[in-house]
């Protein structure tokens, strides 16, 4: 009998007759799988080997915390990632990423991005200008822009020219899709390649990898100061006094723009269509906008004052986690709660699961901002993980939330928002994509 000890399998086969309805939204089957087998459930793929999945707070907190020295990242990010996203903080692991994260971490504190606020809002701001009004508008598209913009310009302030940028969101959106492609359907990949795809797609990187590096270039030239994450990477050293490469500040820029922007665009989108479906919600919010606007405080105390809507913001991640799943592998034997796993089982973390689950959750399927204010220690809790936990915790949390609450801030105080439905459709890609969401935005009088 073997030593080791598994969670309840589901048959290949079924992954198999299930695959065209898996590939487009594993979710449902997920869900029924931890029903059945008490939150945890393996399956032995022919093309990773044993994988377990989870919605378990417990093993969960064992793996991305207190042994995480055991759990690294699985070859997903580390290998078909950073093929075309570069070696990054997201994509490395072991002592290159701890190396690279004690380097790049003093950029992201709270103090450092205070000295971006306002280059954040700014850009807000430009972006909101732009919306259409008195129409239903698809609020993704809106969404995505103001967020790759708020990433582009907080990278980059004003160095980079605007066509160039829009250049590089549409080879990073191109590469994103065909990652999903990729990882979803590895039984195609000789048919990638034959059909040239990986060709074209390794041309798009090299592209990327182009248009960053003249930027660098050119800012390393330039006698400027900028109060930019560019500055903050070209001036961070190492503790020998070195400075990144070229090549590996470009791995830690594309990095930064594919971890920082879409999962932004998709929280900002689910967020705003909650809030419209939820007018009472909605008018508790845009009263807190009105008290805190009458105060004249500075950016940042805005940002801390509108407590309330930071809590719609943390409902909404819980909801919808735009990172709705994370996985690891184990790198040696381990018991994990009552398993024992061999060295090299997958794990899959459904931090959806997890945010939604009755174990853990009091209504879970309904938005109730208020129990973020009621309780807000979920935060530290082993079962609410919308920025992951332990080490590999997001760095751009901070960002995040003050960009989201920003933006929140910036549209209740022009528009009331409203929505013809409250259907929420998602698409879950790399990250939870919300799939047809529709707002009108009626500007105040
Ligand atoms: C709502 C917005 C965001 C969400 C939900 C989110 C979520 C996450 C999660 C769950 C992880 C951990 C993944 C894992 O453990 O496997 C992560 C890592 C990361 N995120 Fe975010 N993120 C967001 C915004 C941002 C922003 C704005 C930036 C940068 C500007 C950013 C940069 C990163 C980086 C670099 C990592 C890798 C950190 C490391 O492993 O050391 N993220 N993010």
């Amino acid at each position: 009998m073997s030593q080791y000890k598994y969670p309840n399998k589901v048959p290949f086969y079924k992954f198999l007759f299930n695959s065209t309805a898996i590939n487009k939204n594993p979710i449902p089957f997920y869900k029924k799988w931890f029903d059945m087998h008490d939150d945890s459930f393996s399956v032995i793929s022919p093309f990773r080997g044993r994988v377990i999945l989870t919605r378990n707070a417990t093993l969960s907190k064992q793996i991305l915390q207190k042994q995480h020295k055991i759990y690294h990242k699985s070859k997903i990010q580390t290998k078909f990632l950073s093929k075309y996203i570069g070696y990054g903080l997201l994509t490395s692991s072991g002592e290159y990423w701890l190396k690279q994260r004690r380097l790049i971490q003093p950029g992201f504190h709270k103090e450092k991005i205070k000295n971006l606020v306002s280059i954040i809002n700014n850009t807000i701001r430009e972006q909101v200008d732009k919306i259409e009004t008195d129409t239903y508008v698809d609020l993704y598209p809106i969404m995505h822009e103001l967020a790759f913009e708020v990433v582009a310009k907080s990278l980059f302030n004003y160095s980079a020219e605007k066509k160039t940028l829009r250049r590089l969101q549409v080879i990073i959106e191109q590469l994103q899709q065909f990652i999903v492609k990729e990882i979803r359907q590895p039984h195609k990949k000789l048919w990638y390649v034959l059909k040239g795809d990986i060709r074209y797609h390794m041309k798009l990187v090299k592209e990327s990898r182009d248009i960053i590096n003249a930027v660098i270039e050119n800012r390393k030239q330039s006698k400027e100061s900028h109060d930019d994450l560019l500055e903050m990477l070209l001036n961070a050293k190492y503790e020998d006094g070195l400075s990144m490469t070229n090549n590996q500040l470009i791995d830690e820029i594309l990095i930064l723009f594919v971890a920082g922007h879409e999962t932004t665009a998709n929280a900002l989108t689910f967020t705003l269509k909650l809030l419209a479906q939820n007018q009472d919600t909605l008018k508790k919010i845009q009263a807190e906008v009105d008290i805190v606007e009458s105060t004249n405080s500075s950016l940042l105390d805005t940002i801390l004052k509108l407590k309330f809507t930071r809590s719609c913001i943390d409902e909404s991640l819980r909801l919808y986690p735009p990172a709705w799943i994370t996985d690891r592998v184990a790198v040696k034997d381990n018991q994990l709660g009552d398993y024992f796993l061999k060295k090299g089982t997958i794990i899959g973390i459904s931090i959806y699961e997890l945010h939604r689950s009755v174990s853990y959750w009091k209504n879970p399927d309904d938005f109730i901002p208020e129990r973020f204010i009621e309780d807000n220690q979920r935060h530290k809790s082993g079962y609410y993980l919308p920025f992951g936990a332990g080490p590999r915790l997001c760095i751009g949390n901070d960002f995040a939330i003050y960009e989201m609450i920003l933006v929140i801030n910036e549209i209740i105080k022009r528009f009331d928002i409203s929505t013809n439905n409250n259907v929420i459709k998602v698409n879950p890609l790399i990250t939870l994509k919300p799939v047809g969401l529709q707002l009108k935005f009626t500007p105040k009088c």
